[in-house]
Order: C-alpha cells, then sequence, then structure tokens
C-alpha cells in the first residue's frame, strides 16, 4: 500500500509543482496515474521512491515513512525509472547479481527468478553482455527483471510500456495484474490510455500538480456523463479542468 498525505513539492521556491497531494493507493489493485506531460507524475513518483525531496507532507509504503525510515520504506518496493540508465560497463547478470546483493535474494532464488525471467522477457543470452550494449527496450526489460528478482510487494512503474515491444509489453501487463490479483499494489504511470483501460483497476488523473480524479473507469464514466472510451473521458476531463 502507498499513501500519500498532504504532500507538496517545489523543484524551485515559490512554484509549487506538487500542491497538497493525497492519495491512497490499496493492496490488490492495478492502479494507473494518469496526466498531460508536466503535470507531475514523475515528481510525484519520484517523491515515493525516495529520488526527490518531498517539502511538505509525507509519504508511506505500507506504513513506513519515506523520509523517517527510508530503508524500510526501500525494502517494500521495486522501481522501473522512466530512463532506464543503470550500470552501463556491468554485464545485465552482473547488474542483477548486484540488486540481489543489495535485496538479500538468496543464491537458489536468485538462480531460478533470473533464468525464469530472462527466458520470459527473451534476454537470457543477452545477460552475458555489458549493459552498454544493449538497446533502450533491452535496458528497461532488464531493469523490470531486477525488480521481479526480489519480488517487492509494492510495484512502481514509470511509463513502463514504452520503447517495449509488443511481445514484452503484454507480458509485462500479465505480471501486473497477476501481482495486484496475488494481494499486492501496483502503481504506474502511463499515456496510453487503451493499456489503462485494460488493465487499471483504479486511476488517478493529475493536472497541473493536483489530482483532479480518484477512482474506477467506470465511476469516471459517470461522472462525465459518458459512455465513451477512456480516451473521450481522459479528454473532458482534462479540458474541463482548463476551463
Ligand atoms: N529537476 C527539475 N527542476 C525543475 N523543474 C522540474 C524538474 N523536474 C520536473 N520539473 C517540472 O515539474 C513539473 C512536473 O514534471 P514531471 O516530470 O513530474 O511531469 P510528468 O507528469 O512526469 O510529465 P511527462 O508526462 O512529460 O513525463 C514540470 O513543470 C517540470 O517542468
Ligand atoms: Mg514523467
Amino acid at each position: 500500500m502507498i499513501e500519500i498525505k498532504e504532500v507538496t513539492q517545489s523543484y524551485v521556491k515559490g512554484k509549487n509543482v506538487i500542491e497538497n497531494m493525497s492519495l491512497k493507493v490499496e493492496d490488490g489493485v492495478v492502479f494507473g496515474f494518469l496526466g498531460p506531460n508536466g503535470a507531475g507524475k514523475t515528481t510525484t513518483i519520484d517523491m515515493i521512491t525516495g529520488i526527490v525531496k518531498i517539502d511538505q507532507g509525507d509519504i508511506f509504503i505500507d506504513g513506513k515513512s519515506i523520509t523517517k525510515y527510508p530503508m524500510a520504506a526501500k525494502s517494500r518496493f521495486g522501481f522501473v525509472p522512466d530512463s532506464p540508465d543503470v550500470f552501463e560497463k556491468l554485464t545485465g547478470l552482473e547488474y542483477l547479481n548486484f540488486i540481489g546483493d543489495v535485496y538479500g535474494v538468496d543464491a537458489k532464488t536468485r538462480l531460478e527468478r533470473t533464468s525464469k525471467l530472462a527466458k520470459e522477457f527473451g534476454m537470457y543470452e543477452n545477460l552475458k553482455d555489458r549493459i552498454q550494449s544493449y538497446s533502450h527496450g533491452m535496458k528497461q526489460k532488464l531493469l523490470i527483471i531486477s525488480v521481479l528478482l526480489h519480488n517487492p510487494k509494492n510495484w512502481i512503474l514509470d511509463e513502463p510500456m514504452t520503447g517495449l515491444d509488443p511481445q514484452t509489453s503484454h507480458t509485462l501487463k500479465e505480471l501486473m495484474k497477476q501481482h495486484a490479483a496475488q494481494g499486492n499494489t501496483v502503481f504506474f504511470s502511463t499515456h496510453v490510455l487503451e493499456v489503462a483501460e485494460k488493465i487499471c483497476d483504479k486511476i488517478a488523473i493529475i493536472d497541473c500538480g493536483k489530482i483532479i480524479f480518484v477512482g474506477t473507469i467506470d465511476e469516471l464514466h459517470q461522472k462525465l456523463n459518458s459512455t465513451e472510451s477512456l480516451e473521450e473521458s481522459f479528454l473532458k476531463m482534462i479540458g474541463g479542468n482548463e476551463e
């Protein structure tokens, strides 16, 4: 579970990028975080993961404050950032072993999961190569595998489908649904509304640093008196917010 409580953040003094935001991402749901470019999705995710400072308020991962107990909070989630830039000089396998060491994954589990996941994501042959030789999508797959390797309760992903081929994207969507169905938390940002429509149990829409909707996609349609697609409702919601 992820709880954002009355959080405000500004990169530049006097200009709030996130304004008094509260949001609860419950266990057992795939939760989509939608919003236009520059709305504050990455900033929010970077605050949840402890990368960007929180000016006011706090964020809790399974009840552990990311500001007060960062180690405890960080051990409870896995994060796939929007740009998959990792230690380029390591091989894929060295990187996965490093992550295994950091999260204390035992040798047997590590071997089993690495081999299963690498095959599932078509990366088995590439693990011996240096990360610098990987394509964008391959780096992204390695990051996804590294999160699944330590199998945290909370998955946090910033635009995870970008750059993935259709088969990998399908595999990832299935894994996200399975993880949530097992009572875990999956929180991800996306611009691909068809993906959100297919896999999200719940969504939040953020615009100009403020949450303007939280609920199911059906509830969004009802709110807007719309029977149409998520795209139609999303555009209505964002349009309405600007007026
Ligand atoms: N390091 C930074 N320094 C100053 N301003 C920043 C910084 N990072 C982001 N911003 C600003 O914060 C706002 C929110 O940016 P953010 O990256 O969170 O948006 P986003 O919703 O993830 O957008 P996108 O859909 O394009 O990824 C934008 O106005 C952006 O210019
Ligand atoms: Mg972003």
